[in-house]
């Protein structure tokens, strides 16, 4: 036989793959959500997403303590909102004394090398489970009246210590209004990680089911994007660009690893992909009956984003491949 080009001979042993590799994941690109509640000592499962708890603050920041040993360097948080907090003006969101910023402020003060990540929208804090506020007549999303909450919220996690704000409410115009309060309050050091492109997807499912932050009527197709478009991402990549984001992020992930790859030749930015609650759910129950191989699909996927382009990846996931790393 005379074949020339052999391309198995770089797939030939280990040590071969590893040394021409050109995707490489490492802790170091991860970012943990993680949710927490009102109380002390709890530690209440999350029935769709295995390993994955609501923590009270006292647990939140072991567990933080926990990822900080194993290499992690930030944290996205997610506050469960009591649902007798919860109104149509979301007011909640602004409280400096509410359960958000004390979580924030908690965990920096036990770990003040870890970044913390805290999310801007109204989702968790509005009876009607948006992320903006809700016309009661029409139903519609109002987009400029949202925006001044959106950026005082954005100021009070910044005044708690987030050290990254993650806006993912998908109004026009909010990381904009974001940076200049923030800058306007001498907090121009604060990053905004932007939710750029957030497609209105059910892959969401497990995370409302986290918070209780479904919304009670209708869907999120108004503000977040149509998933059958990749031209739209761009013009949203360029307006965060043009508002001040310092990070870009697609999000989902998995369905989204094209968007993610046009990003990465239309940007300067670092680049975020958000494998999301329901990417994790389907893995878990898949790998739980035996069907799939978890960690070998975890791995995988964490790399296919790293592949298409991506920076950073915020997971569920970062635990475990943590542990697995050590
Ligand atoms: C809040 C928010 C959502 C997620 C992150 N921030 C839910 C939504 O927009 O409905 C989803 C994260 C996940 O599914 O893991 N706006």
């Amino acid at each position: 036989m005379q074949i020339t080009h052999r391309p198995r001979r770089n797939r030939s042993s280990h040590s071969v793959r590893d040394l021409i590799a050109q995707t490489r994941l490492g802790v170091e690109d991860l970012i943990m959500p993680l949710f927490f509640c009102e109380g002390t000592q709890v530690k209440q499962p999350i029935t769709s997403m295995p390993g994955q708890f609501r923590y009270s603050i006292d647990n939140l920041v072991d567990k933080c303590r926990e990822l900080e040993d194993l290499g992690v360097k930030a944290v996205s948080l997610f506050p469960v909102i009591e649902e007798k907090k919860k109104t149509s003006r979301a007011l909640e969101a602004i409280n400096s004394e509410g359960l958000n910023p004390r979580g924030i402020a908690a965990v920096k003060e036990a770990c003040p090398d870890l970044l913390v990540m805290a999310d801007v929208a109204l989702d968790p804090y509005s009876s009607d489970g948006h992320d903006g506020f809700v016309d009661a007549q029409t139903g519609e999303i109002l987009n400029d009246e949202t925006l001044e909450i959106l950026a005082q919220m954005a100021l009070v996690e910044a005044q708690a210590g987030a050290d990254i704000i993650g806006p993912s409410d998908m109004m026009d115009g909010r990381v904009s209004v974001i940076r200049k309060t923030l800058d306007s309050h001498g907090s121009h050091n604060t990053l905004i990680m932007s939710y750029t492109a957030k497609y209105a997807s059910s892959f969401y499912g497990p995370f409302r089911e986290a918070l209780d932050s479904a919304p009670k009527a209708g869907d999120k197709k108004t503000y977040q994007m149509d998933f059958r478009n990749s031209q739209e991402a761009i013009r949203e990549l360029k307006l965060d660009e043009r508002e001040g984001a310092d990070i870009v992020m697609v999000k989902p992930g998995l369905s989204y690893l094209d968007i993610i790859q046009r990003f990465s030749e239309n940007t300067e930015l670092p680049i975020a992909a958000y494998n999301v609650s329901g990417e994790y759910a389907m893995v878990k129950a898949a790998a739980e009956k035996g069907w799939i191989d978890g960690q070998e699909v975890m791995l995988e996927m964490l790399t296919s984003f790293k592949r298409a382009g991506a920076d950073i990846i915020l997971s569920y996931f970062t635990e475990e491949f943590a542990r697995l790393e050590l």
